[in-house]
Formats: structure tokens, C-alpha cells, sequence
């Protein structure tokens, strides 16, 4: 018998005017991005945004229903984006942020259980870490070199072939 740890390190920066000028870029777009989701039940917007190994940026937001599990968050509406349009490129990063209707947005929020299983498919099919940029409208923002990191023991394609 023996027991094991899982731990990972991450970066911790003030606020955006302390990142590095591409996360910076990225995480301003994000916030921008807000604006687009369509989030009326929850009245959290997140928006999202990839950085590919060409160089383009492509958006997303949370898209809500009525029928409530209907909903995608934008983290998984990225994904499927960029699948789509550019099968063949891989995604360097990614930015998250978000404006809550109802409280402050004044610190990171990490994706969701789904969307880290999302990621993590992700990152096996293009066989390469993807960083996040993980930040509110303000206040601190976390780093993160593999989105991976945030799910540990997942179940992977490896189990299914
Ligand atoms: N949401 C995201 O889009 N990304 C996250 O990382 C967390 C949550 C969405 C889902 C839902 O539309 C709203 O935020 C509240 O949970």
C-alpha cells in the first residue's frame, strides 16, 4: 500500500497589467467577449478566447435555453468552434473571463468538470499542452501551463481503443 499526491503550480498575477503582453491581449478579449454570451437565466456571461499556433483568435461565449442542461459554457463552445473551422491547427491558449450580472467579477473562475474533460480530450488529440488564462474583470488572473493539470486520474481515449 501507498498513498500518492497530485499537485500542480500555477502562476498568480495581480492583475492584467502584470501578464505578459500576449495574455494580456488574450484575457482583454475575453472580457470583451462577454458581451456576447447569451446568459439571461444565470445572468453570468464567461466569453472566451483561443489563440492558435497560426496566429488567429477565435471567440466564443456561454450559450444558455430554457431547457436548462441545453446550455453550453464557452469553454466547450470554443472547443467545438475550433474543431470545426481549423481541424488541423492546434490551440496555443486560452483566455476565460466572465461579468456576473449579480456580483462583483473581481477574481478568476476555473472551467467546469465537463469542459476540463473537454480540455483534456483536447489536448491528447493535438498531443500538446494548452495554458490558461484564467481571469474576472478585474483582480488577480491564474496561469495555468496544461489545462489538464486541473483534472487529475481523468478517463481518457486511451481506456476505449
Ligand atoms: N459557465 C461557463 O461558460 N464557463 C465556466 O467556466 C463556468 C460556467 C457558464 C455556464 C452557465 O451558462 C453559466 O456560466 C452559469 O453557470
Amino acid at each position: 500500500m501507498k498513498e500518492q499526491k497530485f499537485e500542480f503550480n500555477y502562476t498568480v498575477y495581480d492583475s492584467v497589467d502584470e501578464l505578459p503582453e500576449e495574455e494580456k491581449n488574450l484575457l482583454k478579449e475575453a472580457r470583451e467577449v462577454t458581451e456576447h454570451a447569451y446568459a439571461p437565466y444565470s445572468r453570468f456571461q464567461v466569453g472566451a478566447v483561443a489563440k492558435l499556433s497560426n496566429g488567429e483568435l477565435i471567440k466564443s461565449s456561454n450559450q444558455e435555453n430554457a431547457s436548462f442542461p441545453v446550455g453550453l459554457c464557452a469553454e466547450r463552445v470554443l472547443l467545438a468552434t475550433v474543431s470545426s473551422l481549423y481541424p488541423k491547427v492546434p490551440i496555443q491558449s486560452i483566455a476565460v473571463s466572465y461579468k456576473s450580472m449579480e456580483q462583483k467579477s473581481d477574481h478568476p473562475i476555473s472551467p467546469c468538470g465537463i469542459c476540463r474533460q473537454a480540455l483534456q480530450e483536447y489536448e491528447g488529440r493535438i498531443n500538446q499542452p494548452v495554458e490558461l488564462i484564467l481571469g474576472g474583470m478585474e483582480g488577480p488572473v491564474y496561469i495555468i501551463d496544461s489545462a489538464t493539470r486541473l483534472l487529475p486520474l481523468a478517463f481518457t481515449s486511451e481506456e476505449l481503443r
